[in-house]
């Protein structure tokens, strides 16, 4: 018989029932170090005070208006977005698949409008994510998600991923843009070098195509900048943004530039639930905290805290463990072992991480993570290496 749940997900037998902090308790009072920050959602911890007296504020006041309406709150989370980033304007959605969907819509219908109907190719990466929608699995291309579930949305041109003269090659009069994480997360936590971001920038000027780019795993502080880009010195057309925006409320947001956006007119777009009180309420203190230049420098400074010891937790288990990648709080640790054993012996040790493609384990912990809580992640990983 069927669950009465969906049976999508391969879940761990691990039942929560309230966090704080970087921590997880289950109902018997076992608590897990959450290293997974509910794939890099959990941005400032379990519970965040500052958060939850944003909600609640929020929520004696009035939990749901129409787009048909102002709602304050959406106004001064996209103040506070076009303010920090390169944007002009922001478009909310309720999650990073939706910002996908609008992104893709948002780059055909600029070439629509500027009289080229037939720019509609949308070039992505070899194991890039951008969410399971029609769109989403036909922009990522891999079989693993697309399977059974044809006839795709045509329109997307797939490359291997770091392939710069690929991209050289594709680039052309039926292009729209280009589509990338500037770290892809559940590819295995692979940066983009920064010089390809640049070189990627320069090939969509020569040919007029918008650079999309997915930070839906990777902004909101994640790497170390308010968003990944930075370190590159480039900025986007386009950008999704999702998960870490909303702390833990459902909550994403297609930022764009005010030519991107050209097209997107009266009508051309909505969404019911976007933009909704609660959640830009929460979202917009999590920019507050997070858009803080002491805040991202104490991530920066974190961030190498973990690394360095990460990097002798590896040297430490030669056998478990090959290196440490990534960027600021998004780091994985690319197993000789089969990462999801790994997982399973970090639960348990009391500690949670997320494995990726590419045999990797990711740690994306909230960002606020104490440097007492760094110091026992690494003690309870070294305990489920030395387990395997
Ligand atoms: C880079 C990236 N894009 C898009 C998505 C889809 O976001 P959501 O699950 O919120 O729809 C994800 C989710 O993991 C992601 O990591």
């Amino acid at each position: 018989m069927i669950a009465s749940i969906l049976p999508t997900y391969s879940r761990a037998p691990l039942t929560f029932v309230s966090g704080e902090g970087s921590w997880l308790t289950e109902a018997d009072g076992r608590r897990f170090l959450d290293l997974g920050a509910g794939i890099a959602v959990n941005a400032l911890g379990h519970a965040n005070p500052a958060l939850v007296d944003a909600l609640t504020t929020q929520a004696q006041s009035v939990w749901h208006l129409s787009n048909l309406y102002n709602i304050p709150a959406q106004q001064k989370l996209a103040d506070a977005l076009v303010d920090k980033t390169f944007a002009d304007t922001v478009f909310f959605t309720n999650s990073g698949t939706e910002a996908c969907e609008l992104a893709v819509k948002m780059a055909r219908k600029y070439w629509f409008d500027k009289g080229q109907p037939e720019r509609t190719d949308i070039i992505t990466f070899s194991g890039s994510f951008h969410g399971r929608s029609s769109a989403g699995i036909a922009a990522a291309g891999s079989e693993k998600m697309t399977k059974g579930f044809g006839p795709l949305l045509p329109g997307f041109v797939h490359l291997e991923f770091g392939d710069l003269m690929g991209l050289t090659d594709a680039l052309g009069e039926n292009t729209a843009a280009v589509v990338i994480e500037p770290v892809q997360g559940e590819g295995g936590i692979r940066p983009v070098p920064d010089g390809d971001l640049k070189a990627m920038r320069e090939l969509c000027d020569a040919n007029g195509a918008l650079l999309i780019l997915d930070e839906v795993q990777c902004g909101m502080g994640r790497t170390g900048k308010l968003f990944a880009h930075e370190w590159a010195g480039v900025t986007p057309d386009i950008m999704m943004v999702a998960k870490g925006i909303g702390g833990g409320f459902p909550l994403g947001a297609v930022l764009a530039t005010e030519n991107a956006a050209s097209g997107m007119t009266a009508g051309t777009h909505g969404s019911t639930y976007g933009g909704n009180p609660l959640a830009c309420a929460v979202g917009a203190k999590v920019m507050e905290i997070i858009a803080d230049d002491a805040f991202l420098a104490e991530v920066n400074r974190k961030a190498g805290l973990l690394r360095q010891k990460l990097e002798g937790l590896v040297s430490s288990h030669p056998d478990v463990f090959e290196a440490v990648r990534g960027s600021g709080l998004m780091l994985g640790l690319k197993c000789k072992a089969v990462n999801t054993e790994v997982v399973q012996a970090g639960y348990a040790q009391g500690v949670l991480t997320v494995p990726a493609a590419d045999n990797v384990i990711r740690l994306l912990p909230p960002l606020n993570i104490t440097d007492e809580d760094i110091t026992v992640a690494v003690e309870l990983l070294d305990a489920a290496a030395a387990q395997m």
